[in-house]
């Protein structure tokens, strides 16, 4: 299958249109950006990682009843992904509080959360992806009360599936964000799993094994991909 015209260049990755409509290929980059594009980077061999560890996710999750975009990896970078209308809200899931979170109500970072908490946020660079609520995503008309509550839902369902799956590999999903799409007017996974757009913290030791360390300047970035990588790939 070959690229056709680039529909779509986002932040770490780029979407082409192929010959077929309902088929998009999906490229991933090694550029990194952080706090909405403020800072930027290189992690070298990220565009594997995530591609590779992305399809691993989503294959997992498609064992297990979630419909997600994956259709074919084509090479280590690209993969062919059933083509969707995106939904233009971040879904966030915290298990543990961090980031955003811990800064906003002053919790701890690492403080256990009574239950998996979910939040939306409008995807809109030029706004900062501000969050919004129910109310406002049905008022700006963005999603019908029947999608969001079938996004609710499989957010929820995909959040167990993954701290499941992760727990086994001696990693705690700490949060994640992720993008769903329309197709066949069914809402479907339509995003990475990766260390881009998660947080992973070591079981053992709560070393980071994320995106924070980019962030954060903590150094060894490159190193903490691949060994995502490495543990799900065993
Ligand atoms: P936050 O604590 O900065 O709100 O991030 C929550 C989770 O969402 C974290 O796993 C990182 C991920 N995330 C993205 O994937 N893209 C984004 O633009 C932001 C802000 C967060
Ligand atoms: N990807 C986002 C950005 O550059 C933020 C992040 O992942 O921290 O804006």
């Amino acid at each position: 299958m070959e690229k056709g015209e680039l529909l779509y260049e986002g932040k770490a990755k780029r979407v082409y249109k192929t010959e077929d409509p309902k088929l998009f290929i999906v490229s991933y980059k090694d550029d990194a950006t952080a706090f909405n594009g403020e800072k930027k980077g290189t992690i070298v061999g990220k565009g594997v990682v995530n591609n590779r560890m992305s399809n691993i996710m989503c294959q997992m999750l498609e064992d297990n009843g979630i419909a997600t975009h994956l259709v074919k990896e084509l090479n280590e970078r690209e993969t062919v992904v059933r083509a969707v209308e995106i939904v233009p809200l971040e879904v966030i899931v915290r298990n543990v509080a961090a980031g955003s979170f811990s800064k906003r109500f002053g919790v701890e970072e690492g403080t256990v959360l009574k239950n998996p908490t979910l939040e939306f946020c409008l995807k809109n660079d030029a706004l900062g992806d501000p969050m919004i609520n129910d109310y406002h995503i049905l008022a700006l008309d963005i999603a019908t009360e029947k999608e969001l509550k079938e996004m609710r839902e499989m957010t929820f369902k995909i959040n167990a599936l993954l701290v499941e799956h992760f727990k086994k590999i001696g990693v705690k999903l700490i949060d994640f964000k992720i993008e769903l799409g329309r197709v066949d007017g069914k809402i479907i996974l339509a995003d990475e799993i990766s260390p881009d757009t998660c947080r992973f913290w070591d079981v053992e030791t709560n070393e980071k094994l994320d995106k924070d360390r980019f962030r954060r300047d903590l150094g060894g970035v490159e190193e903490v991909y691949q060994e995502m990588l490495n543990r799900v790939t065993k």
